[in-house]
Formats: C-alpha cells, sequence, structure tokens
C-alpha cells in the first residue's frame, strides 16, 4: 500500500516560524492596558477609596459615641481575634497557638498614649501586622478611641478622674 508524503521538517518548521511571527503580531495589537497612557490621578494623589501605605498624619478626630461605635465594630473585626473582645490577649488566634500579646488594659502609660496606638494600628508592632492597608486612617482613629475606652474601663488610675467623681460615692 502507497504511504502519504511524509512532510518535511523544514517545511514543519517554515509553518511553525508563520505562526509564530503571526502570533507576536496579535499580541502587540490586542486590547490591553497601557500603564503609561493616562493616570486617573495625578502623581502622589491617592485614588479614591484606596489607603496611602506608610502614612502617618492624619487630622485626630474628636470622641464622639459615633466614633466610638465605629471603633467597637472595627475592633471586633480586625482585632479581638487576637487581643479578645476584652482586650485580655487570649482570642482565638492565640488560643490556636499565636503568641499572646500583652493585655491592652495593663498597656504602659506610654502604650496608651492616642498616639501610639495610631501607629500600633499602622504599622504593626512586633509579631503584630500593621493595617494600614486595611483600616483607613478616620477607622484607625476610631479603634484607638475605642481601644483607649477599653483600656480606662479596666484599668483606671485615681488621676483621670475629675475631683467630682472621685468625691461621688
Ligand atoms: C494576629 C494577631 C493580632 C491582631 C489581629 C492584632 N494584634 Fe495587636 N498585637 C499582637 C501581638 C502578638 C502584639 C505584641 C507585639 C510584640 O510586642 O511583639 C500586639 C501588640 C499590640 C499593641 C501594643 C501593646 C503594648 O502594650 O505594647 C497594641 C496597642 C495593639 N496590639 C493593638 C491592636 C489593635 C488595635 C488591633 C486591631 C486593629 C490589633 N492589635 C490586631 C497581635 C495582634
Amino acid at each position: 500500500m502507497k504511504q502519504p508524503p511524509r512532510p518535511r521538517p523544514a517545511f514543519v518548521l517554515a509553518i511553525a516560524a508563520v505562526l509564530l511571527v503571526a502570533g507576536c503580531d496579535d499580541m502587540t495589537k490586542q486590547r490591553k492596558q497601557n500603564p503609561y497612557a493616562s493616570r486617573a490621578t495625578a502623581p502622589g494623589e491617592v485614588p479614591g477609596g484606596t489607603v496611602q501605605y506608610g502614612e502617618t498624619a492624619s487630622p485626630v478626630p474628636p470622641v464622639t459615641m459615633a466614633l466610638l461605635e465605629r471603633g467597637r465594630t472595627e475592633y471586633h473585626v480586625f482585632c479581638a481575634s487576637c487581643h479578645a473582645e476584652t482586650g485580655d490577649g487570649h482570642g482565638m488566634i492565640v488560643q490556636r497557638g499565636f503568641p499572646a500579646p500583652p493585655p491592652l488594659a495593663m498597656s504602659s502609660p506610654a502604650a496608651s498614649r492616642p498616639q501610639f496606638l495610631y501607629d500600633v494600628v499602622t504599622g504593626g508592632r512586633g509579631m503584630m501586622y500593621g493595617f494600614a492597608q486595611r483600616i483607613e486612617p478616620g477607622d484607625r482613629w476610631a479603634v484607638v478611641a475605642y481601644v483607649h475606652a477599653l483600656q480606662r474601663s479596666q484599668h483606671m488610675v485615681l488621676a483621670d478622674l475629675t475631683p467630682e467623681q472621685r468625691a461621688a460615692p
């Protein structure tokens, strides 16, 4: 029986080369994002809905009930898994083996300064990762206010009280 003629290797190579070149040509023409074409924001400007990394300067909002409630929500979402709802440091992740943070209420006076708390939430500390990309600056201050309230609710010192509060029964 007569065999069909086998294609010669050179011929196969030539076809492959043509396909390859054609493929490259298509790739240069296909629809794609050109990162240099245009910018939605000016250089250095932060696009809406995103959080700038490494940001520290942010106005400190006045502590209101609404801010504390926002802070409580954020704390429960982002912090309680390690620090626990009470701040004692025995959250679920710690119960599963993560190193325990110190109880928030036992923090030294320096560690309960709002700016210190804000910087820890922003950039992390030791084993704790930062939340710069997850919590926007305004909400970080809300968390700070809530953590501060949590600390004071468990570790109040006499000097924190006004003379009227001290005199109260
Ligand atoms: C994955 C676990 C984890 C999460 C989530 C976490 N932390 Fe921490 N945090 C730690 C650990 C561990 C330390 C101790 C770090 C060290 O000193 O090495 C710490 C330390 C701190 C400190 C410093 C305490 C001190 O006295 O030095 C503060 C304040 C704090 N965290 C607040 C927060 C807040 C607020 C959140 C939520 C936005 C948060 N943490 C989320 C694990 C966590």
